[in-house]
């Protein structure tokens, strides 16, 4: 059995981190083998690139997306793939939604420099689930404060992450099948139900159609 790809996509501050920690115990508890990783990095290499890009240099915007695609093509090609072949499952905190939502919408390149990336980075390879934690930048500030404001990403105005969350919802839009998108604003357990629900029924989907 091949293993599956399951990405999860948010703004910063809709608890991204908690909740694909609570993820990865749901897939493993239903005896799933999960690498857990992350973009741009999981790689040494891709973790350099990630340096670079959160840094505090200046970036054109079309050098911070190549950049993203370098990292994810050397993240496929040493981590994600070889996992998937094994029949390993991936569970990744970002993934080529964040280009179209991050570079696409919010630094304003728009969807086609992504688009073509993607196909030449990742020939046929989607994600096989997206979960999109949603919330308006609005209320993910306080948590955002809370962490202090510090990579190149978090220092941006609140009209940027609104583009970004358009994008997401766009992307979501679009893509109905692949992607579940949960209102992060609930309160904590409200949010892990609804996690656990989606990745129940996608095991569920999943071993039915092996
Ligand atoms: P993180 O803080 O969730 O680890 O992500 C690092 C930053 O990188 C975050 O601000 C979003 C950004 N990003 C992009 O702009 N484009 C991408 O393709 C990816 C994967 C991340």
């Amino acid at each position: 059995m091949r293993g599956r790809l399951i990405t999860i996509e948010g703004i910063e501050g809709v608890g991204k981190s908690t909740n694909l920690a609570f993820v990865a115990d749901r897939l493993r508890a239903a005896g799933c083998e999960v690498l857990v990783t992350r973009e741009p990095g999981g790689t040494p290499v891709a973790e350099r690139i990630r340096g670079l890009l959160l840094g505090a240099e200046r970036l054109a915007a079309m050098t911070e997306l190549l950049l993203m695609f370098a990292a994810r093509a050397e993240h496929l090609e040493q981590s994600i793939r070889p996992a998937l072949a094994a029949g390993r499952w991936v569970l990744c905190d970002r993934f080529t939604d964040a280009s179209y939502a991050y570079q696409g919408a919010g630094r304003g390149l728009g969807a086609a420099p992504v688009a073509t990336l993607e196909r030449l980075v990742q020939g046929d390879l989607r994600p096989d689930l997206t979960i999109l934690l949603d919330a308006p930048p609005e209320a993910t500030l306080a948590r955002r404060a809370e962490r202090g404001e510090n990579d190149r990403f978090e220092r941006e105005a609140l009209a940027f992450f609104r583009r970004v969350r358009q994008g997401y919802l766009d992307r979501a839009a679009a893509e109905p099948a692949r992607f579940r998108v949960i209102d992060a604003r609930l309160a904590l357990p409200e949010v892990q139900l609804a996690l656990a629900n989606v990745i129940e029924t996608f095991i569920e989907e999943n071993t039915i159609s092996e």
